[in-house]
């Protein structure tokens, strides 16, 4: 195992993936928390930082401590406090050097072997190092910076640092440099694939678990799925899914993904038709956190009476992964990150249920491939995000069954739309909002008073930030006729262009 220590870099969770990528397994962990040198422990990696060497509260750790016992790389600001500590010179540039740059070998060395001469690299640093401390030895330069990567030489422990950032995707040939650390010099294994977590992890949930009953909500998205089939695959029908519908699914979602649970995945999972008892709740309700606050409510309502059927539950199963547990350092000091939209959220205390989360250590790509290597027909994988609160918080203000159908076949239209001209891959999310507005439209000889319709689709890493679109021309205009001649109630259709911020993907 790799560790990073995270110093509080944008781009720490990027080198964590590409180590991942490389199939070697690794962890991030803020600086300030004590190394544990297990003897699996290859290597460390010191992230980047917002911070610089030379302010008074800079993050620090003991680098001489590190190299004594395993490898270490430091990365921008990792390269920064290996120079400062061990007597180099940092120092402000005079510019800010921000972007592509092109790296020149001064010496063959094995961290930067196989890179071409000239390679681009990214750089983002306000800080450059102007003397190497002695006992280093540089090994490339930039036509800006007088250091962009060396070694230690003299004296014990391996230390390799860079000034530019060989996570990121425009520095081209950064995954090669990562590779190198991770096998060349640190010896790692590159055997950290999905068929190696899928075994590894069913045996430690065999050893969790035990004989015990665990009940897991599923809602048919890529998480929850993923983390149920490797759970059934430790456990069997000791698993007990519970699949809601709650009457603002999409068109005919319920049947489909329920069908897939059982037949294809073979899942113990019993589907719940709540439609109406949620229909009624939301009646009336028109502010968007109430909407939430009923479904999520009543979700959990109907959670624990199933749960109270069986008997024996002594454990939850969550789909929680990665992102969602990682102890992020900010330059106020270090926080802790959890995602707010948890639908089951307080749960476990409440029910007196351990926890089960397979895919605590998972990105949300190795998830996908994880959740292809076990089987999981591609359709469920590469689905959309889409929110707990379903089509409710697309159907601007209340909420009625007739509205819901009205949406459900115009969502139906446009996302199937979208896979048959191949675009549903090209973005990140999509779907179709129900606005409260009715506007005259002809038809034939008729008028016609009816809803209009706004499609959103969005570009985005993570849904912190999202862009819109920009779907052809060609495709918007085949997909609004699709749906005002084929859904009946809706005389308009609009494309939403704003971006995340200042608007959110949701309507609400
Ligand atoms: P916004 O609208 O905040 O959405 O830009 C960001 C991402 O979060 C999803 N979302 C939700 N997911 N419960 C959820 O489970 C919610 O209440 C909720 N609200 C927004 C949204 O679909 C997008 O992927």
């Amino acid at each position: 195992k790799i560790l990073i220590l995270d110093f509080g870099s944008q781009y720490t969770q990027l080198i964590a993936r590409a180590v991942r990528e490389a199939n070697v397994y690794c962890e991030i962990t803020p600086y300030h928390k004590a190394v544990v040198f297990e003897p699996g422990l290859k290597g460390i990696i010191l992230s980047g930082s917002p911070f610089s060497v030379n302010d008074v509260n800079a993050p620090e750790v003991e680098i001489r401590e590190l190299i004594g016992k395993v490898p270490v790389l430091g990365v921008c600001y990792g390269a920064q406090l290996t120079a400062k500590q061990f007597g180099g010179k940092v120092e402000k540039s005079n510019k800010r050097e921000y972007g592509r740059a092109y790296m020149q070998k001064i010496k063959e060395n094995v961290l930067l072997n196989g890179m071409s001469e000239n390679s681009q690299v990214w750089m983002s640093h306000g800080d450059s190092i102007k003397e190497l401390p002695e006992g280093f030895e540089l090994l490339a330069v930039t036509e800006s910076i007088p250091v962009a990567a060396f070694r230690k030489n003299e004296g014990d422990g391996v230390l390799y640092a860079v000034q530019f950032h060989p996570e990121v995707y425009h520095s081209i040939e950064g995954k090669k440099l990562i590779k190198n650390f991770l096998v060349e010099v640190c010896g790692c294994a590159q055997d950290w694939t999905p068929a190696h977590f899928i075994t590894d992890t069913v045996a430690a949930l065999k050893e969790q678990i035990g004989d015990r009953k665990v009940i897991m909500a599923l809602s048919g998205g890529v998480d929850s799925t993923v983390a149920a089939t490797l759970i059934h695959k430790a456990i069997g029908d000791n698993l007990y899914g519970i699949f809601v519908d709650n009457g603002v699914l999409r068109k005919g979602e319920f049947e489909q993904v329920l069908k897939t649970y059982k037949d294809n995945l073979h899942l113990n999972v019993k589907g719940i038709d709540a439609k109406a008892r949620f229909y009624g709740e939301l009646a009336g309700k028109t502010d968007p956190e109430d909407k939430r606050k009923v479904i999520g409510r009543l979700f959990i309502d109907i959670f624990q009476e199933e749960a109270a059927n069986i008997e024996g539950i002594e454990m939850l199963g969550q789909g929680t992964i990665y992102p969602d547990v990682i102890e992020s350092v900010s330059v106020h000091g270090p926080s802790v990150t959890i995602k707010s939209h948890h639908n089951v959220g307080g749960l476990p205390e409440k029910m007196h249920l351990g926890l089960v989360e397979p895919l605590r250590y998972l990105f949300k790509d190795e998830v996908r491939r994880v959740g292809r290597e076990l089987g999981i027909p591609d359709e469920l994988l590469d689905r959309h995000p889409f929110p707990g609160p379903g089509l409710a918080i697309r159907i601007l203000g209340e909420i009625t069954e007739e509205k819901v159908k009205l949406l459900q076949e115009a969502d139906y239209r446009y996302t199937t739309g979208l896979k048959e001209h191949n675009l549903y891959k090209t973005v990140w999310q999509a779907g179709a909002i129900l606005l409260p507005v009715k506007s005259v439209g002809v038809m034939g000889d008729e008028r016609t008073y009816e809803y209009t319709v706004a499609l959103r689709a969005v570009t985005s890493v993570d849904g912190m930030t999202a862009d819109w679109a920009h779907l052809p021309y060609d495709f918007l205009a085949y997909i609004s006729n699709e749906i005002i001649n084929n859904v009946r109630g809706i005389n308009r259709v609009v494309y939403d262009i704003s971006s995340k911020p200042p608007a959110t993907i949701e309507w609400e």
